[in-house]
């Protein structure tokens, strides 16, 4: 494991940015694993801002992201493609047929899922997983549980997880129950995975998850046994550790 300690979120964001780009740059087709949430905000800020400069090109790309709210249309603001199209790929030269997410609007979570296991693995597998820290320590939407659950898979929020969302939307009741996502066996054979946090709201579950026990409790904690972590993460963020 690696650990980076940025000054601040735009450092995050900056130094985060330049392991992505370096992974774009090095593997012009990679696949990339993606994440939203607050804390990517500032990294496809700086990404679409490096496109635009001309340092980078996204013609071969390939994303697959972690995670989308079940019953959201992808027209739905709160969707976590809205998300994806409004912050990054409409900033980019990604061809949108090469990005891709769970579909929230199937009537079938189980063959959803399964059929998007098997999407990752037709693309040859992750090379490099982009991840935010939930506050109850999930990654993508594996929430705390009694194992690990390797497989896409659709599952019911936690109260804090809804509650912590409940920001984005208008109301804590619209915040959708269930989520689909990518499961930790993708995750875990990612080539490399590179976790973003920020803040001090996340030192203290930084810390389970980083030096803690490796339990589902702690859904983050798996991340210990990749044998490529990076961490970037500023200093509110490690005050604990
Ligand atoms: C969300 C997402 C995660 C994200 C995490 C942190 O619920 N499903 O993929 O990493 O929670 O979000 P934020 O960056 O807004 O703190």
């Amino acid at each position: 494991m690696k650990i980076i300690r940025t000054l601040n979120y735009q450092d995050m964001s900056r130094k985060a940015a330049d392991i992505l780009a370096a992974q774009v740059i090095q593997k012009e087709d990679s696949i990339l694993g993606l994440a939203t949430g607050s804390t990517m905000l500032g990294l496809y800020k700086e990404l679409a801002s490096r496109y635009r400069e001309g340092d980078l090109d996204f013609s071969e790309i390939k994303t697959v992201n972690l995670d989308e709210y079940l019953g959201l249309h992808p027209s739905n603001p709160q969707s976590y493609r809205h998300y994806m199209d409004e912050n990054l790929f409409s900033h980019i030269n990604i061809p949108v047929e090469n990005t891709y997410l769970p579909s929230g609007m199937t009537d079938d979570t189980d063959e959803e899922c399964g059929a998007y296991d098997v999407l990752i693995e037709s693309l040859g597998g992750i090379d490099l997983q982009l991840l935010g820290l939930g506050l109850d320590g999930h990654i993508g939407f594996n929430e705390p549980g009694e194992a690990f659950i390797k497989e896409s898979h659709c599952i019911l929020l936690d109260a804090s997880t809804i509650k912590a969302n409940a920001r984005f939307f208008e109301d804590e009741d619209e915040v959708p129950r269930h989520a689909l996502t990518m499961g930790m066996g993708a995750i875990m054979k990612a080539k490399s995975v590179l976790l973003c946090v920020n803040g001090k709201a996340k030192a203290s579950i930084l810390k389970q998850v980083l030096c803690g026990p490796i339990t589902p409790r702690v859904p983050g904690s798996i991340l210990q046994l990749h044998p490529n972590l990076i961490v970037v993460a500023d200093e509110e963020a490690l005050s604990e550790i």
